[in-house]
Formats: C-alpha cells, structure tokens, sequence
C-alpha cells in the first residue's frame, strides 16, 4: 500500500443525510460529491482507504416530516434511508457503507461514549428554562420552534441554527418563538439536561485548529469566529421520543441530542464495515491510531459540529483521532436561491439521474464546486458542460479514436513505431499532468483537477488534429498506427484521471479498451500500458447531446 504523506490509512467522511426527504443537488454538490472523487482518488493512488457515509434518522427534523407527512418517524426514515442510498448509487457515489444512525450498533456505541464521558464526571447536570407548548403537551426542542434570529434578525431561524447567518442557537434565544407546528406561542417550563462543558475546550480547541495551516480559510474564519464569541457549554439530552435513549436510570423520556449521537455515526459505520468483513477488531485501526487521516465534507452548516463540537467530544473521549481536514463546503444555490426540500426548491437526485447521465451531473456540479464561494445550478449549465465539454472534447476523441481502430486496424490495438517529437512530447506532459491533478486532489481543489483533466483532453484533440491520422492512413500507415496506438493509450489515461468525476464513463472506457483492473491506477495513467495487438470491443457513444427540449421545465 502506498502511502498517504505521513500518514497509513485514510478514513474519508461525508455529512450523513437526514432521512426526512428526497437527497438534492445541495448535499451531492456540498458533502457527498467532493467525499466520493477524493475517495476515488485516494483508491486509485493506492491508499488503504474507507469512505463511511449513511442516514442521520433522528433528531427533530424527522419528527417534523413524519407529522407533516402523517407517518411515523420510523417509516419516515425506513422510506427515506432507501431511496437516499439507491439514489447515492445511481448517481455513482462509493461508500464503502451506507448505514443508518437507527442501528443498534449506532445506539449502544452512542450510548458507550455518553456514559464514557458520564463516568468520567466530565457531564454536568443543570435545570433550565425550556418552551414547552401547552397545545401539545411537549418540550419544543430545537426544529420544533421558529422565530427570529437574535444575532442576524433573520424571521425564520430554527431552534438550534439560524440558516442565514449560520449561528448555533437554542430555543430560549430566539425572538418571537413560536411552534412550528402548531404556531402558537410556548411557555416556558423548566427541565433537567446533561451538558457538555463545550466551553473547558476552547483553549485546546484553538491551539489544534491553529495547526492546521492547510485548512481553507472559509473553514477557519467560522472557527475563529466561534472562538471570539467564546465557546458555550451544551445540553446534550432532550425532551424527546424519538432518538438515542439516555442510558441512564431514572432519565426516562429523555435521548441524546442529534448532534452528539449522529458524528458518532461514523464510528459505528465503521464498526459495522468491518463486522460485515468479519474483521471485528479493524475499525480501531481506523479510530485510534494516530497514522489516520481523517477527512470529513460537509456543508458550510455543518462546520461547527465537525470542526468544533465533535473533535471536542473526541478529546473528551481520549485516544480517538482528531481530523486531519474539514474541507467545508459553501452551498450550491439553484438558479439563485438556497436549495431546500421543505421549501421544495431543489433538485432531487431521484428525479434527475432519470433524465441526464449521471456522470453529466457530476461533471457539471465538479465543475462549478461552491469550494470558496456559493455558486449556482443552472440547467443550461448542465447542458453546456454536457454538449461542448463531455461530448465535444471527451466524447469526440475517444469516438475518433475507436473510428480510426475500427476503420483501419481491425479494432485491435495497432503497433507503436518510432516515436516523433510530437509523440514524446504529448507522451512526457502525460506524468505532469497526472501529477498535478493528483495535487489537486490532494488539496481538495476539485474543480482545478477536473479542469485540468479535461485540459489533457483538448491536448489530446489538439494531437489528433495536428498529426492528421487521416493523411497518415492513406500515406503512410504505419506512421498513422503509431498515432492511433497513443490516442488508445491515452484514452486509458481518460479512464483512470476521469474515474473520481465520470466513474460510469471510466468503467466504459476500460471496457471498450478490453482492460481488467490491472493497469487501473494513478501511477499506471501516465504509462503507455496496452500492448500492441490488444483486442478491444467496440465502441460506445459516451455521452448523448442534451437538446434544449430537455432543460425547459
Ligand atoms: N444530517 C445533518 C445535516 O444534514 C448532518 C449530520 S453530519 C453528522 O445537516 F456528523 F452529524 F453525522
Ligand atoms: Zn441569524
């Protein structure tokens, strides 16, 4: 196994998804897209490396799809947990598991950590003032109450976030509150809660995240920020049915709030992994040694509790890796404003990998990464990226190329000849291409590396155009067998550089070229490896054109 920098093993995170709706645009283009091509990448670089996503099924935003949906949780999340995961594999994604925070795996590894902590004395107890409405006899817990944001005046902030300024919130904060399900005003009431002494961290927290100098810097700044208003302590428990019990005598009624329970969830995925493998011992590999790279996407909503409370959990818990990055994500707007499911302005995965190639989608979403900034989806953008990039650069080399194999060499790989300067120096860019969009990757700059692939290929079609294997076949055909053996031979480059974005399109390109898995590797994508004479099979379109027709909805 190679390995990765000073590291052994990477172990590659993205957001787990709340099982309450239709997976969208938003969260491929915010955590699970850029998760899926730095896991690819990191395969095909030869790392032992696991990919751990899965379904975040409790927490109060389930509870509301299920009143509003009029089922319960639990068919809520087994109907969601489904489609997400078939959806995630339409769309090409490879985890290497896909579980769910309903397990009992998750619940008594959740369980373990909160009473590791509780036992430790490090949980405090306090009784506070909660909202509670009278109307539905129940505490309102966090996405149970809407009102006004105190930090931003933002009318529709949440009990635990305000989406428009990104600030973590409680229920007593807001100004206005009011029941999101009923609309009426609560009252307060006092309950008892465990906390997290989040604020004893701060110090720690500051001078670990002072070391991470290769963090973007949008990640950073949030941190910063946080830092500067001063850590607040956390009440870790909630007045809920629904969710992880709290493992304790006595606390009946009461469950271990999401944002403790659900980054667990990628310890107990991984757990599960390897009871699956039946390597039960494995998963501590993966956790407790400090040669692990932990990586963790996400969206920009998500940076507090990957970057913040979840390390500090960690340090809590001692002897757990702690992140190595937390590359964050901004949010890919639609059309101009923010993709959301409830508010049903969003692209749903389901629906949209019926209509276009998935790899198409990824393309597009790669392309325009919201990496720095937020970006957009726009439709036409899918069609442009599809038509005049995928097609017309990508498509249009491999397809001339098979032409050419098919035509004149009895589909089989043709003999290569002497080589002319051309050749080498096409040949040579080949490994500092591969190097550099390796880089790329490396520093999660998706949508340098996919550019820059797609760079290789204007080179490519610039080759094919410049040595005019059409003169050659007719004058000179060997010269003309040399060009088409290398135009072959890059086009297992293509399948192995565009596997992390177009993986589809990779399986098809290595089995037109009659490739098994043998040469499938970044070293191997700079090397000329089809021996002549290998016999291929025949070609593919890879990528149909997009007609306007199909984007005006
Ligand atoms: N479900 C959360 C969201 O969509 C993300 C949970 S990430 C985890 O915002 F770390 F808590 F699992
Ligand atoms: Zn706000």
């Amino acid at each position: 196994m190679k390995k990765p920098g000073n590291y052994s093993r990477i172990l590659v995170t993205s957001a787990l998804t709340y099982a309450n709706g239709d997976t969208h645009l938003g969260h491929i283009a915010g955590s699970i897209l850029p998760g899926d091509m730095f896991a690819r990448y990191c395969r095909l670089a030869g790392y032992d490396i696991i990919y751990v996503c899965g379904s975040d099924e409790f927490g109060t935003a389930i509870e509301m799809s299920a009143i509003k949906e009029g089922i319960s949780p639990k068919e809520i999340i087994d109907k969601y947990h489904f489609a997400n995961k078939k959806a995630y594999e339409d769309l090409g994604m490879s985890f290497d598991i896909y579980s769910r925070t309903s397990s009992d795996i998750h619940s008594k590894t959740s369980q373990d950590f909160f009473l590791n902590l509780y036992d430790k004395g490090l949980l405090y107890q306090k009784t506070e003032k909660q909202l509670y409405s009278e109307k539905e006899s129940r505490f309102l817990a966090d996405r149970y109450v809407k009102g006004t944001c105190p930090v931003c005046g933002f009318e529709e902030a949440k009990g635990d976030e305000c989406e428009n300024c990104g600030s973590a919130l409680s229920p007593l904060e807001l100004i206005n509150p009011k029941s999101t399900i009923t609309g009426d005003t609560p009252v307060v009431k006092e309950s008892t809660h465990f906390y997290f002494p989040l604020s004893k961290y701060q110090e720690k927290l500051e001078k670990w995240i002072d070391s991470k100098a290769d963090w973007k810097p949008n990640v950073i700044n949030y941190c910063k920020g946080w830092f500067k208003t001063g850590l607040k302590d956390r009440a870790i428990t909630r007045d809920l049915d629904w969710g992880v019990p709290v493992p304790l005598e006595g606390y009946g009624g009461k469950v271990i709030y999401v944002w403790f329970e659900a980054p667990i969830g990628y310890i107990s995925n991984t757990l599960e992994l390897f009871d699956q493998k039946g390597e039960p011992e494995k998963w501590k590999d993966y956790w407790f040694r400090e040669d692990t790279k932990l990586v963790h996407f996400l969206g920009k909503d998500n940076i507090i509790f990957h970057a913040i409370f979840f390390p500090a959990m960690l340090m809590a818990r001692e002897g757990f890796v702690l992140a190595d990055n937390v590359p964050a994500n901004e949010f890919m707007n639609l059309e101009g404003s923010k993709q959301s499911k409830s508010k049903g302005h969003a692209i749903l995965v389901k629906d949209v990998v019926k209509k276009f190639n998935p790899d198409s989608i990824r393309y597009a979403i790669a392309s325009n990464m919201p990496e720095n900034k937020d970006t957009d989806f726009y439709w036409e953008d899918l069609q442009a990226k599809n038509n005049n990039e995928l097609g017309a650069i990508l498509g249009n080399f491999v397809n001339r190329t098979f032409v050419f194999a098919e035509k004149y060499f009895d589909l089989k790989v043709p003999e290569r000849g002497s080589l002319e300067q051309i050749d080498n120096v096409l040949i040579e860019s080949l490994k500092s291409y591969s190097k550099r969009i390796a880089n790329y990757y490396e520093s999660y700059k998706f949508k340098d590396a996919v550019g820059e692939t797609m760079n290789l290929v204007r080179d490519a079609n610039k080759y094919f155009n410049d040595t005019q294997p059409w003169k050659a076949v007719k004058d000179n055909k060997e010269r003309c067998s040399t060009i088409i053996n290398i135009c072959l031979q890059l086009c297992h480059t293509f399948a192995v550089l565009f596997n992390p974005v177009l993986p589809l399109t990779s399986e098809k390109l290595l089995e037109m070229l009659n490739e098994d898995k043998a040469n499938f590797s970044w070293d191997k994508s700079y090397e000329m490896c089809l021996p002549d004479g290998q016999v291929l099979n025949k070609p593919e379109i890879l990528f149909v054109k997009i007609e306007d027709s199909q984007i005006e909805n």
